[in-house]
């Protein structure tokens, strides 16, 4: 099929579709850059990886040479036809050898400004959890709820019970639910010096968070004040300040810091003493 005659110079679309190939890379990272925007990064990155594949395949069709050649044998040597004919195929040479270098550098740029493009999207393959693995939000002073959001008092707890409760303000948190237990008057042992006052009137508070993997620990036994995982059957000890017993963890679950405020509520001294949940991420806080 005849092609028709050309109008434009040819490379001219090879260099073009690698051009825009390179813009919409570029594009791509500056949005990247600037916090992203899902349907334009696609659209960006189409026309990235288009423009070189279009100029790839132009680059074949239009430079490249095609079917079958025959070379007539010279029947004479010399002559200024030859010579003429030489110097033009030797120009024409040259003129290929520098849209070949032109189209190179064209691809280069193509193919150097995706790589920068991908460069973002790989930083963002790791986690970045910020601090949200060893903060939670209790605080001095935060009230301790329950899931209706009631502040509980002292009284409201008979020796022996076991409350799940949230923080004032935050009662969907999943990485604060606490088991607050009443424990029997004289029983508390702080593990450390620091936690000698985190027990008012023999109340204290652990996550609920199991530290093997992330189960909810809903079981309280007064009798041996023990705490129990339905999933692997961690036991807790209370008593050691939920110092794991039995059972696939081997954390303490953290202990909450109690107080009673002003207006006799229960109330948090502080955060969890470490991050709460399973071990890989139990570095102590700073
Ligand atoms: S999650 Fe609690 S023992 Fe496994």
């Amino acid at each position: 099929m005849s092609r028709g005659p050309r109008t434009s110079p040819p490379g001219s679309g090879v260099a073009l579709a690698f051009g825009l190939s390179a813009l919409s890379s570029i594009g791509l990272t500056v949005v990247y850059a600037f916090g992203g925007q899902p349907q334009l990064e696609g659209l960006l990155l189409g026309v990235a990886l288009g423009g070189l594949a279009v100029g790839l395949v132009r680059w074949a069709q239009d430079l490249m040479p095609g079917g079958g050649y025959v070379e007539q044998r010279d029947t004479e040597m010399g002559g200024t036809l030859q010579s003429d004919a030489a110097v033009r195929l030797f120009e024409r040479g040259e003129e290929e050898v520098q849209r070949r270098s032109f189209l190179g550098k064209a691809l280069g740029a193509a193919l150097g400004a995706l790589g920068l493009a991908a460069l973002f999207p790989i930083r963002s393959l790791g986690s970045a959890p910020g601090t949200s693995l060893v903060v939670t939000p209790w605080a001095d002073g935060i009230r301790a709820v329950t899931i209706d959001g009631e502040p509980v008092r002292p009284e409201e707890l008979a020796i022996g019970g076991v409350l799940t409760v949230f923080p004032d303000g935050h009662p969907d948190a999943a990485d604060a639910q606490t088991l607050l237990i009443h424990l029997s008057p004289g029983t508390y042992r702080p593990v450390t010096s620091d936690r000698e006052g985190w027990a008012p009137e023999d109340f204290v508070a652990f996550s609920k968070v199991c530290t093997h993997a992330g189960c909810p620990v809903g079981l309280y036994q007064p009798a041996d004040h023990r705490l129990f995982c339905p999933c692997h059957q961690s036991i807790f000890d209370v008593l050691e300040a939920a110092a794991p017993i039995a059972g696939p963890a081997t954390r303490p679950l953290p202990q909450l810091p109690l107080r009673i405020d002003t207006e006799g509520y229960i109330a948090a001294g502080g955060d969890y003493s470490e991050p709460i949940g399973p071990g890989y991420w139990s570095r102590p806080r700073a």
